[in-house]
Formats: structure tokens, C-alpha cells, sequence
């Protein structure tokens, strides 16, 4: 049998042509006008399914883009991982940032992607990860070296708020019955630390409008006399936190999960550089919650972040006017125990109630999700344990991730299934901005590491 990574070094450019290919399907899900490109972006996928050996591909459609579906079954007696991940993309603006067109892939070489990098929308969120699983999953069908079943599961919605997923997923249970769900959609910490994600934070995501006059104003006439929107809702959204940078919403922090002295300790091991990652930031300092180191305030605790915010005139030149308007999006990143339509609830009453006289306030909630932790005692975690150790060399240590996929509580929830996230991207890849990369060294390293949690998990479950 070929291991996988002499598979890996006689299909390399295949593998990675392949990547661009898909990379060049602009599947933006936030933008109606792509629509057309999303659903042959869900086809593509289909077909690399088909090609890699899955069985049963569907392409099932839903009310918003299908979610693609296949499966590849060994023995009903071994177990099932189920594989999840995305083929939407965010949109690709500021478009004048890009140093290459977002849907015309390039690979650049770069300090920390000596390699070479592919630099394209989506080509690390999550195309060029969930692509990792297709072509591991080729290896091991064609090799004869796929030990357990497996099924994959790519939906076209991530990005904005899986709004279809939760419905297939409760419809679907018996056909998503699985042992394990195994996502890349995370990080790592480095190519010479690697990690695995243990946790994802929960989101609630609110737009906010605050109205003052039925028209806009000249500031000169009426300036001083009525309240000025943008003028209050700076306000409003400044006094969300306090002086020890904490959210001032009254119930906020209430079931909020202290985490534990030991695990913090062990956070901690992962090596951080505060120094360097100021640098590649340009910032001359920090901010965050009292208490708290940088790892923690992005990964262990939750936030606020005004998104947007506009209103006004921000045409050439200058205009004087007090706005009828101004509007904000706003997101919160929870922590296990906090309910995100809980907290959603608690930030509604309290922007309403924080309103001064002479406006009037108005919140709308977008979508959210809760927070999630894989237990590091689960033979899942286990068995990726030991896959990086043989693809890397040394142990990966766990890492809390900052970032959201609200789907997979659900999983729990619907499916009573422990996720593991076994990410190969760099905090520094740029996904959601301009620029956005995947180093090959990471794609081919992702692929090779793949086959072994199979192994190791197919061997932990028999008892092994
Ligand atoms: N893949 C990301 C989430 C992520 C990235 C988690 C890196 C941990 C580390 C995902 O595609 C994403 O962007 N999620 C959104 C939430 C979603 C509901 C739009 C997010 O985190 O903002
Ligand atoms: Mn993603
Ligand atoms: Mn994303």
C-alpha cells in the first residue's frame, strides 16, 4: 500500500489545481447577485465527491443553498465520522485591498509560507481546508485504506448563520448518525506547534438603529436643540463597557464559565509572543478585559465589537446636517454557559432602556449560535492527538478558538455528537480580509494528517 505521503508527492499538482479550480467559483452566500456561481460551486463539490469515491452524493437542495451530501460505507459494525464544512465564501470587499484579483488564485511565497501560499477568497475558509478531507478521503478510498465509514457534509450557508442547517440536520438524523464529526474550518498555532482547536466561542449578532427627527436637519438650525443620532448612538455603544473593559450589560457575565485554574494553565503553554504579535498587527498595544492575557480575552471570555456603524454624510467634501438616522452592527462572542438568544434578549432591554429621551431605538437580532468545548478525555480527541504527533513530530497542545461555527452545538444537540476540529490555517492567513491565503506546505500537511485520525480513532473505538 502507498502511504499517504508518497500519494501526496505523486499527486501533488493535481491536488493543488484542483483547489484553484474551486477557488475560482466565486460562492459568495452573503450576495444575491452570486447566487448562480453558489449553486455550480455545490455541483463542483458534488463531482470532487464522486471523483474522491463517496457514495449517494446528493446535492440536496434546502429554502436556502443545498448542502452536499455523500457517503462511503465499509462495515455497518465500524464507526462513522461525518465530515463537515463550507463552500460559501465571504464576500471578497474591499476589492481595492487585494494585490490580486479574490477569485483569481495565485501562489506567492511569503516568510511564514516559504512554500508558497495560495492567495484567493476562501482558499483557507474553508475551501482550501474542507478540500484537505475530499483528497484524504481519495487516498484512502483508492489505496484500499479507509478503516471506518465515513460521511461528508459541505454546506453553501456558513457564513451566514447556516440558516438551512439546523432544519436538514433535524430532519436528517438517522442519515447523519455518526461516531465523531471531524471539521478543519480553525487554525493552528504554527507549523512547528501545532494545536487543535478544543473550543469555539457562541455569537449573537444585532443590528441597532437609533432615530431622532423625521428628516435630516441643518445643524446649524437645529443644532444644540434635538438630539443628533449618531451623537447618541456613540454614546450608547461606548458605555457597553466599562473602565476593566467589561460588558456593562446587566446580566451579561451571569452564567459565564469560569475556566479552571488548571486548564488556564494549560492554555498557557502555547507559545505566544506578545511582541511579535503586536508587530504584525502595527498596533502599539493591546486592549482587553482586566484580568485577562491576550490568548484569554479572545478565546475564554466574551465580547462586544461594533462591526459597522454608519450614518450621516461621508460624501467629498463637507455637508452640516444632523442626521434622522444612524444605524450599527454589533456582534457578541459568548462562552460556554451563556444562551445566545438569552444574551440576545438581555442586549435588546438594555440598549432599549439606555436610550436617552429624544431618540428612539430600535434592535434587530441577526442569528447567532452557542459556544462550544470538545472534552480532551474523548478518544476523538485522542486519536487527533496522536495524528498530528506522527505527521508533526511532537505532541499538538489544545488551543481555545475565538471564532464561531454555531453549527456544531447544534450537532451535539441533535445528533449527540463531539466535534473535533483539527485546523491547519495561521491566525495570519487572512480569512475575511483582503488577502486572504492557505500555505500548500499546510493544505498537503492537512491531507497527510487526515488518514492517521481515521486509523487512531478507528482503533481507540475498538478498544485498542
Ligand atoms: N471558519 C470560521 C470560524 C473560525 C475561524 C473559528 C478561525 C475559529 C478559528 C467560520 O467560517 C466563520 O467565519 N464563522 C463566523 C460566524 C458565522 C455565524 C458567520 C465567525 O466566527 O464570525
Ligand atoms: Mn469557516
Ligand atoms: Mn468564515
Amino acid at each position: 500500500m502507498t502511504s499517504i505521503s508518497s500519494y501526496i508527492e505523486k499527486h501533488k499538482q493535481r491536488f493543488l489545481d484542483e483547489l484553484l479550480d474551486l477557488l475560482r467559483i466565486p460562492s459568495v452566500s452573503a450576495d444575491s447577485n452570486y447566487a448562480k456561481d453558489v449553486h455550480r460551486c455545490a455541483a463542483t463539490v458534488a463531482e470532487s465527491l464522486r471523483n474522491a469515491g463517496c457514495e449517494h452524493v446528493e446535492i440536496c437542495e434546502t429554502s436556502g443553498y443545498p448542502i452536499v451530501y455523500g457517503e462511503k460505507n465499509v462495515n455497518p459494525d465500524l464507526p462513522t465520522v461525518l465530515v463537515y464544512g463550507h463552500y460559501d465564501v465571504q464576500p471578497p470587499d474591499p476589492l481595492d485591498l487585494w494585490n490580486s484579483p479574490p477569485f483569481e488564485p495565485v501562489i506567492k511565497e511569503t516568510k511564514l509560507h516559504p512554500e508558497g501560499a495560495i492567495y484567493a477568497r476562501g482558499a483557507c475558509d474553508d475551501k482550501g481546508q474542507f478540500y484537505m478531507h475530499v483528497k484524504a478521503l481519495e487516498y484512502m478510498v483508492s489505496e484500499g485504506a479507509l478503516p471506518c465509514n465515513v460521511k461528508f457534509m459541505i454546506e453553501g450557508e456558513e457564513e451566514v448563520g447556516s440558516k438551512s442547517l439546523g432544519t436538514f440536520v433535524r430532519e436528517n438524523r438517522e442519515k447523519l448518525a455518526n461516531d465523531i464529526i471531524l471539521i478543519s474550518d480553525t487554525g493552528m498555532i504554527g507549523r512547528n506547534a501545532p494545536s487543535i482547536t478544543t473550543g469555539l466561542r457562541g455569537l449573537s449578532y444585532v443590528e441597532v438603529t437609533v432615530t431622532g427627527p423625521n428628516r435630516d436637519l441643518h445643524s446649524g438650525l437645529y443644532g444644540g436643540a434635538v438630539a443628533n443620532p449618531i451623537n447618541v448612538l456613540a454614546q450608547m455603544i461606548a458605555s457597553l463597557h466599562d473602565e476593566n473593559r467589561r460588558i456593562t450589560i446587566p446580566g451579561f457575565y451571569d452564567k459565564v464559565q469560569e475556566v479552571s485554574k488548571e486548564e488556564r494553565q494549560l492554555l498557557a503553554a502555547a507559545p505566544f509572543d506578545l511582541q511579535e504579535y503586536k508587530d504584525a498587527l502595527d498596533i502599539p498595544d493591546v486592549m482587553g478585559e482586566a484580568g485577562y492575557a491576550t490568548h484569554e480575552r479572545n478565546a475564554i471570555r466574551p465580547t462586544l465589537d461594533v462591526n459597522g456603524i454608519w450614518g450621516g454624510y461621508i460624501g467629498e467634501g463637507a455637508k452640516t446636517v444632523i442626521p434622522s438616522q444612524a444605524h450599527a452592527k454589533l456582534s457578541m462572542r459568548l462562552v460556554p454557559d451563556q444562551d445566545w438568544e438569552e444574551i440576545t434578549e438581555l442586549f435588546q432591554k438594555h440598549f432599549e432602556a439606555i436610550a436617552p429621551e429624544g431618540v428612539s431605538v430600535a434592535v434587530r437580532p441577526h442569528h447567532g449560535g452557542q459556544a462550544y468545548v470538545t472534552p480532551m478525555d474523548h478518544i476523538g480527541y485522542q486519536a487527533a492527538h496522536k495524528a498530528y504527533e506522527t505527521t508533526f513530530g511532537k505532541a499538538p497542545v489544545p488551543q481555545r478558538g475565538g471564532g464561531s461555527i454555531p453549527i456544531v452545538a447544534l450537532f451535539e444537540k441533535e445528533l449527540g455528537s463531539k466535534t473535533i476540529l483539527m485546523g491547519f490555517g495561521l491566525d495570519s492567513d487572512a480569512i475575511h480580509s483582503p488577502n486572504e491565503h492557505f500555505g500548500i506546505w499546510n493544505y498537503f500537511k492537512g491531507i497527510e494528517t487526515i488518514p492517521h485520525f481515521y486509523q487512531h480513532f478507528t482503533a481507540l473505538s475498538q478498544g485498542e
